[in-house]
């Protein structure tokens, strides 16, 4: 596995290939990432993982300081789980001058959910998701679907610049007790952790009664915001959402139900396609 940091070496280690498999990370991986990567691996005749840790996309309060760089132990799975090249940037290399040009996504996908509670998030994703899907000449990009809400916009990026990219989703990876796979999991600590499949739990009780013919949507959503403040988290939000576009749900369109929630100092993020 070849390890590059700068454009130049980048381009020319892509030099030999027609279709590049990316999968951008910002790092500290866990299997949820290294699953995107198996994923990502027949799609592309060469593997390709970026490790950023992406400036513009986190707000003033956020952890952007403190968000593990990990990037020996990063290449390590990554070599293991058979990806042929890794382009890990310096701030400096990626973003030598202020980012002054951004993508801006459109309010009806963005000032929701996550977009409401993390002002200019999306903006900095599609700014740096455009500049590594073009640097690495992706053909085909792969993304968990735990970011649910990021995977809709970035598709829709991609849809409506042309770019000639196959974006795919990749399944939540989960703990044996239910937990979504995150970077930001190691934030917790052992008394969190005991509590932390709750999020999930009230996510599946939640799914259970609407494939049991609820569709008191707001009751339901309310019930599962009191269960998890119940059991010491505080919720932004927990939403049933019809799948195409996020948007409320009318009869007979396909259901997930997405859900943002804090337990101490980490806000983790979950969803459960119905
Ligand atoms: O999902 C992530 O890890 C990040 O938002 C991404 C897509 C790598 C952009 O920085």
């Amino acid at each position: 596995m070849q390890i590059v940091h700068t454009l130049p070496a980048l381009a020319d280690a892509l030099q030999p290939y027609r279709h590049p498999a990316v999968v951008p990370t910002m790092g500290n991986l866990h299997e949820g990432h290294l699953a995107l990567v198996r994923q990502a691996k027949p799609l592309g005749d060469v593997t390709v993982a970026t490790i950023f840790v992406n400036r513009l996309q986190f707000g003033p309060n956020d952890d952007f300081d403190t968000y593990p760089r990990t990037l020996e132990a990063d290449c390590a799975q990554l070599e293991a789980a058979g990806c042929d090249l890794v382009f890990a940037p310096s701030e400096q290399e990626f973003y030598p001058e202020p980012q002054s040009f951004r993508i801006e996504p459109p309010p009806d996908l963005t000032h929701m959910l996550e977009g409401q509670f993390r002002p200019g998030f999306f903006s900095g994703v599609c700014t740096v998701v455009m500049k590594l899907l073009a640097c690495t000449q992706a053909r085909t990009a792969v993304f968990g679907k735990k970011d649910y809400q990021q995977l809709m916009v970035i598709r829709q990026m991609v849809r409506q610049f042309n770019m000639p990219i196959d974006v795919v989703g990749g399944d939540t990876r989960r703990t044996s007790e239910g937990l979504a796979m995150s970077s930001r999991n190691g934030y917790l600590n052992a008394a969190e952790r005991a509590q932390a499949s709750e999020l999930h739990a009230s996510l599946q009780d939640l799914a259970r009664a609407v494939h049991a013919g609820d569709r008191g949507f707001a009751a339901l959503e309310a019930g599962a915001m009191d269960r998890l403040r119940a059991s010491g988290w505080q919720p932004d939000y927990v939403a049933v959402r019809r799948q195409k576009d996020l948007q409320a749900p009318q009869p007979g369109d396909a259901l997930v139900v997405l859900a943002a929630a804090r337990l101490g100092g980490t806000r983790l993020i979950d969803n459960l396609e119905l």
